[in-house]
């Protein structure tokens, strides 16, 4: 198990950071959270998640105009964004990433269940990453407050990838955060049957 100060980091003390020291991020760092987060599980392994890191002025102008407003500053300031995105032709690599059965052909064909599956498992390799940068000592800030479309079209127009959120990583200047929210007890928020 764990020990405390290791839970605190990832849990109890991690907090959603809204504004950003200069502090960079190496691409090696970059590298070795998606190296920890794609061993998060996956149904049949799909690992339909792709991650976009823009790091670059450029790049950074091109996310602007998808921002709304509240999401602006902390995102023109962090040391990278990450755009969390998936790709809904995810089942083209199952040949490799799951050949014990023919699960290419399960999604080939049936859209609906393709864009559930890549959406539920890219949402959750979107929180293993957070989970990756906070164990290997980042902040992190996940943003839902943008255009999908506008990021969509920017950045995917090639590869049909879709957006899901984006994710500010960095150092946290903690004089920006509001005071931590309550969470659901686990009476609320859990039943054991
Ligand atoms: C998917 C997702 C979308 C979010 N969208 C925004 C956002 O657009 N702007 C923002 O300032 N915070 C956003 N947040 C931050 C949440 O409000 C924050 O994580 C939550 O209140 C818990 O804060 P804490 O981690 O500091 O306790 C988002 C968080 C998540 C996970």
């Amino acid at each position: 198990m764990l020990d405390d100060s290791a839970l605190d980091k990832l849990f109890r003390t991690a907090r959603t950071q809204n504004a950003w020291t200069a502090k960079p991020i190496s691409d090696d760092t970059l590298r070795e959270i998606y190296e920890l987060a794609k061993f998060g599980p996956t149904s049949a392994n799909s690992s339909p998640a792709r991650f976009v890191f823009l790091r670059g002025q450029e790049a950074r102008e091109k996310l602007l105009p998808a921002l709304s407003a509240g999401n602006v500053a902390k995102t023109m300031s962090a040391a990278v964004t990450v755009i969390v995105a998936y790709d809904p032709a995810f089942f083209e690599h199952l040949p490799t990433l799951f050949p014990q059965v023919d699960a290419r052909a399960w999604f080939a064909g049936n859209a609906a269940l393709a864009e559930e599956t890549a959406f539920r498992n890219g949402t959750l390799q979107g929180a293993y990453l957070i989970m990756a940068a906070r164990a290997l000592g980042l902040d992190t800030g996940p943003m839902s407050g943008f255009d999908r479309a506008i990021v969509d079209r920017a950045f995917f127009a090639q590869t049909g990838w879709k957006s899901n959120f984006l994710l500010n990583l960095g150092e946290g200047d903690p004089a920006a955060l509001f005071p931590r929210n309550p969470r659901l007890t686990f009476d609320e928020a859990c039943l054991i049957l």
